[in-house]
Formats: C-alpha cells, structure tokens, sequence
C-alpha cells in the first residue's frame, strides 16, 4: 500500500499530504509536552480527545463567519484541513491573568483583566517563543500592519465566541492561543484561524469550584488530564454519554 507523505512532525500533531491539492491531514497524537518540551508524556486519549473538540470550536467559528482551516474530521484522530502559509506568532488572548502574564506582571492567578490582552510570541522553540511587540512584526516583516489589523479582530472574533460557547457550560475561559495561516484566493491572501483550539492551547476553569480543565494539569500535576478534558466534552455535548474513547480494549470472560 502506498505510504501517504508526511509534511511536518510536532509535538502534538503530525501533518500529511491530503486526497487534494491545498489540503493537509491533521493528526493528533497522545503526545504532551509542556515548558518547551522539557516536560514530556504520552497521555492515552488526549489526541481523540482534541481532535473532537477542536473540530467542534474549528465548525463554529466556520458558522458565524469566522474563517478556519478546518474541512471536516476523518475520523477518531485525522481532520482535513485546508494547506495555508503560517504566520510565524503565537496570538494569544487573555481575560484573566494567569501563566507566564501572572509571573511576568507579579499578579495574582485569576485577577479579572480589565478588557482582553493579546499578547504576541514568535513561534520559535529555539528561543522559547518569546514575546514580542507589533514594531518587531513591523519591523521584521513577520506580519504586515494590515495582517495585524486583521489578525486582532479575528483574536477578538474567537476570544467572544470561545467565552460563550464555555459560559454557557459553566466553563471561565482564561486564556488561549491561536495561530493564523495565510490563504490565496486567487490574487487576494486572507487570513484564517489555523492549528488547534483544545484544552492543550486553552485556559478553562469551572466557573463554580475554579477546577482546572486544560493542559495546566499536565504542567502542574494537578491530575488526571484525561479527565478534565473529558469533562470540557462531555460539558459540550460532543462526547457521547459513557463513551471513553481513551479506554484500553477490555478482556470479556
Ligand atoms: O504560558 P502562557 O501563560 O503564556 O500561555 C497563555 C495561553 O496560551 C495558555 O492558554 C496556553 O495554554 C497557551 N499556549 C499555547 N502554546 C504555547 C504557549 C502558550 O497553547 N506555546
């Protein structure tokens, strides 16, 4: 059988040619990592798990008017995808202080911010991804100040709808972290959300009792994270009742 070619090999996701021209396959492996890679596990379930709800955030931003990479999901770990150019910056928003922001600004986790933050880090794991300001895109020609424009309203875009949809089901939306992918339409280049958007690139905490429900409990040992991201499903109504995609086959007597 012919082997299908692969693009591109992260730490969370694995990228392959797709059936047609300008699409990619995504798939998403059980792979966590966390403070650079420093800290590493295989967490059974967790690529499933972020492929459903990605594809989930990914559908309804695509219904609002919000444009994205995503076509349709395969299947249990495999979404299609639409190819784009990606634009060198982690954009990521923020609603209440907390990660690298808290310690940076010496704040307390969970302090209300008094609008959205975005924040810009330039994707580049050698480095750390460090944090940068729109005259160093300016200037080094990451982004043009019309991609700028752009890429916040769409940051913003995502930020209200991610804050609902998780409102709505008891879930306080911290923080998170898009990327952007450039597109062509002809002669025109648009600019659409693509990646991920799952516990691993998000901040989620229960609005109630402040339970983390994202990848901090990876970083943090706070559990298991399987579980809080199975909560975040299940909360969404995108995991069927008693459905545990991450169970190892069970020996029936
Ligand atoms: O670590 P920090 O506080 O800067 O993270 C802010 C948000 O961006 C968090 O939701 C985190 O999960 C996400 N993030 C990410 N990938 C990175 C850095 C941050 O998804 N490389």
């Amino acid at each position: 059988m012919a082997r299908r070619k692969k693009i591109y090999e992260g730490k969370a996701k694995t990228l392959y040619e797709g059936p047609e021209p300008g699409t990619i396959v995504q798939y998403f492996k059980d792979d966590a990592t966390a403070f650079n890679a420093e800290k590493k596990d295989v967490i059974e379930g967790k690529g499933v798990l972020n492929n459903i709800l990605s594809e989930y955030f990914m559908t309804g931003l695509n219904n609002i008017g919000v444009p994205t990479h995503f076509i349709k999901r395969l299947n249990m770990r495999e979404q299609l995808v639409r190819a784009c150019e990606i634009v060198p910056l982690e954009v990521i928003v923020r609603n209440y202080a907390a990660g690298t922001m808290a310690k940076r600004l010496g704040m307390d986790e969970g302090t209300q911010l008094p609008r959205p933050i975005v924040e810009y880090c330039l994707k580049d794991d050698k480095l750390g991804d460090p944090l940068v300001t729109e005259e160093h895109i300016a200037a080094f020609g990451w982004a043009s100040q019309q991609d700028m424009d752009d890429i916040l309203s769409l940051a913003l875009r995502v930020n209200d709808f991610l804050a609902g949809v998780m409102y709505g089901v008891g879930i306080k939306l911290i923080d998170f972290k898009i990327e952007i992918g450039r597109v062509y339409d002809g002669d025109f280049m648009r600019l659409i959300v693509a990646d991920e958007i799952s516990p691993d690139s998000c901040r989620l905490w229960d609005i109630e009792t402040g339970q983390k429900l994202d990848k901090d409990v990876f970083r943090r040992d706070l559990g298991s994270l399987t579980d809080a991201y199975t909560e975040v499903a299940k909360r969404l109504g995108v995991l069927p009742k008693g459905a545990t995609p991450m169970a190892k086959p069970t020996l029936i007597n």
